[in-house]
């Protein structure tokens, strides 16, 4: 296997002194090899059990000095991802300057490939990607722990996105521990669907299937099978072992996802899931070859926006 593999070694480094050229940060999307909802808290999140696992499917942030906070973007979603102050960038570098007593000034360069709501968690990863980005070039001095509070406060998966590689989950999901010192490399297929899905609807929707009873109420059991299959690094034990509680409530609002799955399991894949809230599905393969053939079958049934491959685990939020 010639991909890399992610290690420990690689956990986000705080930077000591401000950059004067620009800052190029690379992150990576996430999927979730496990995820199990539990009950409604009362501040309106759900109480979560999660393995994380960053695969090779990345967005870029460039950080540049500026006299203005600006940011531009190029790739998916560009022309209808809003720019304006509600964009979770800049939400983040307004939040890093208050928090470091620094100006808010920058100008911001997206390129995105990480689907716009497709359940990959790519608004959250540019978010941790601009943290880690304007941490270095302001050199804010700011400590781990204080920017895992601030990435918690921009969202749930933000914390994870600036860690990378596989981690245990918990609370709404921005409490994070790394659960794999020196994993095997895992083999994907991503197979994005024609427009997103609204994260707090399908969250939504399980409530509302779960009062209906027609969702289990946790769906799975938790995150140790899945451990221990990790452990074992072996793709078939992996595969058996992938759980996702949202994956009823996105069927129920995007049936046609059964299709997608069903043609990947036709299509030679061990398993495949939807990936967190959807409607992008992914699909477990022996390694790189079989992945790429299960992708190019897959993107000759028409059923997809886009299949692509991509390996996992890789690391967090990175400058480049
Ligand atoms: O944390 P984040 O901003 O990504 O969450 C978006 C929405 O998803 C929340 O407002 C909430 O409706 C839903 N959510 C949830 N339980 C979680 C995480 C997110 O209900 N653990």
């Amino acid at each position: 296997m010639t991909e890399p593999l992610f290690t420990d070694d690689e956990e986000y480094e705080r930077p000591k002194m401000a950059a004067h050229g620009p800052v190029r940060v690379r992150v990576p999307a996430k999927i979730n090899l496990h995820l199990q909802v539990g009950p409604l808290r009362r501040d309106g999140f759900h109480e979560l059990t999660t393995v994380y696992h960053a695969i090779a499917l990345y967005d870029e942030v460039t950080a540049r000095r500026g006299d203005t906070l600006t940011l531009t973007m190029e790739g998916e979603g560009a022309g209808v991802l809003p720019l304006d102050d509600d964009n979770l960038i800049l939400r983040a570098a307004r939040m890093l300057a208050k928090q470091t007593g620094h100006d808010p000034l920058a100008r911001l360069h997206l390129r995105k490939q990480i689907p716009v709501a497709g359940g990959l968690a790519g608004g959250s990863a540019d978010a941790a990607a601009t943290l880690v980005a304007l941490d270095q070039l302001w050199g804010t001095g700011v400590g781990r722990d204080e920017l895992a509070e601030l990435a918690a406060a921009l969202g749930s998966d933000v914390p994870f996105l600036v860690l990378g590689g596989t981690a245990l989950g918990t609370g709404r999901g921005e409490r994070v521990s790394p659960v794999l010192a020196h994993g095997s490399a895992l083999h994907w297929v991503v197979a994005v669907a024609d427009g997103g899905l609204s994260t707090p609807e399908v969250y939504a929707e399980l409530d509302r299937l779960r009062a209906a009873g027609r969702a289990d109420d946790p769906a799975s059991a938790g995150p140790e099978r899945l451990l221990a299959a990790l452990r074992q690094r072996d793709p078939d034990v992996v595969g058996a072992a992938l759980a996702n509680d949202m994956q009823s409530a996105a069927l129920s609002l995007r049936p046609e996802l059964g299709d997608t799955i069903e043609a990947g399991m036709d299509a030679g894949a061990i398993a495949g899931i939807v990936s967190g809230s959807g409607p992008t599905c992914v699909f477990l393969a022996q390694d790189s070859r079989h992945a790429a053939g299960i992708a190019e079958d897959l993107r000759g049934r028409e059923l997809c926006r886009d299949v692509t491959v991509a390996h996992g685990p890789v690391a967090g939020a990175r400058a480049q």
